[in-house]
């Protein structure tokens, strides 16, 4: 018996990809973690692999310092397999492969720029991957074959891949994705300290609005994972991390400043000009694919907290002929309002304004 593809590793990666190609594709799983293994299955992201049977394309969706050893195992079953790899850095990955003897022509790594900060296969879903970037990393030995195959399966997931050099993945994982998350969860851990307050004080995190949600959002992943991905890309991601203590401790001096004379004009300058390089900064992130913030006009709407606004707010649009480029909901349980923002074309904006303020919502700004 053989199946046309098994997925090495069912946390959340390796069953996303397994739920989505299970109409598509005869999907074997395996894991290290039985209960892991079972859970993948129970989800429907394929059948459990009994260690023998033969494969044409696998794909190893365990942590990047699992990878070789596992692909040296998966060569001895089957030796004319392609193998993937869906490792958030490569460089270290592909030379670990090449240190571990594995034939690397049959070998293509690969990272989908897709995931949550929950991990295990209960946080796997089917459209993970759709529409989103999927980096192939082919080696220099990799065959056209291998890479012709983990293309298609790139495809089938219904990303779109890219195809860039190991090291070009690491430093634009390191800018795009590790920096983040080093800041992130400096910014989450100084709030441990919010704790400490006077009797009866109100606790400053139940002042807490979007705007920590947002910055704080991807300090929830798993630590393990992290100190995995961060370890092998520590040399492109550590100097990033000092150019952000510049920029902190430089804003910490022009506030220390601020703070003895509120009057210091350097000082604020130096404030406002860190805040309008982030504008800039911010509006050259992409909102949607091919698109960005810059390209498109905002219309908030403020709805009351109370189930199926958005969804009255998109029939409104529809029907006046708004076409809405995408769609941010700024809202907090338990808080009255909330901001529905439609992101259109900046010339369609103020008839956006104009119509749903007639449809009778409460359309915020001019
Ligand atoms: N989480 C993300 O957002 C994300 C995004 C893109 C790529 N990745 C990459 O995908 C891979 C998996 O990440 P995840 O988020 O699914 O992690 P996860 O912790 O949800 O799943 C990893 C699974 O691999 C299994 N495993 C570990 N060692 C193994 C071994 N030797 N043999 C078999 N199974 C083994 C674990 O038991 C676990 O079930 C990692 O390489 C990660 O860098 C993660």
């Amino acid at each position: 018996m053989s199946t046309d593809l098994l997925i090495v590793g069912t946390g959340l990666i390796g069953t996303s990809i397994g739920l989505a190609l299970r109409d598509q594709a005869d999907v074997a799983l395996s894991d290290r973690d039985p209960a892991t293994l079972a859970a993948a299955v129970g989800r429907g992201a394929g059948r459990p692999w009994d260690g023998t049977e033969r494969f044409r394309l696998a794909l190893v969706a365990a942590p990047p310092s699992a990878v070789a050893e596992v692909m040296t195992r998966l060569q001895q079953v089957c030796p004319d397999a392609v193998l993937g790899h869906v490792a958030s850095v490569q460089e270290p990955v592909q030379s670990a492969l090449t240190a571990a003897g594995v034939a690397l022509d049959r070998v293509c790594g690969s990272h989908p720029m897709a995931g949550k900060e929950q991990s295990g296969p209960q946080a796997a879903s089917a459209d993970l991957f759709v529409g989103r970037p999927w980096v192939l990393c082919p080696s220099p030995a990799t065959s056209a074959e291998a890479l012709d195959a983990v293309r298609g399966l790139v495809q089938a997931c219904g990303a779109e891949p890219v195809v860039l050099s190991a090291a070009e993945h690491d430093a634009a994982v390191a800018l795009v994705s590790h920096l983040p998350q080093v800041a992130a969860s400096a910014v989450a851990a100084l709030l441990e300290r919010s704790g400490a307050r006077p009797a009866g004080a109100v606790p400053a995190l139940e002042l807490a609005g979007p705007g920590l949600q947002d910055t704080t959002r991807i300090a929830g992943s798993a630590p393990g994972l992290w100190v995995d991905l961060l370890r092998h890309n520590a040399a492109a991601v550590a100097p990033l991390v000092h150019d952000l203590v510049a920029e902190l401790s430089s804003a910490a001096a022009a506030l220390d400043r601020l703070a003895a004379q509120p009057g210091d004009a350097g000082a604020a300058a130096q404030v406002e000009g860190l805040i309008s390089r982030g504008n800039v900064g911010r509006s050259l992130v992409p909102r949607k694919r091919g698109g960005h913030d810059r390209d498109f006009a905002v219309v908030s709407v403020a709805v009351p907290d109370r189930p199926g606004q958005l969804a009255g707010v998109l029939v409104s649009a529809a029907q006046t002929g708004v076409n809405v480029e995408d769609v941010r909901v700024e809202h907090l349980p338990g808080r009255p309002t909330g901001v529905i923002e439609l992101l259109v074309q900046p010339a369609a904006q103020e008839h956006a304004r104009q119509a749903l303020r007639a449809a009778g919502w409460d359309v915020t700004g001019p």
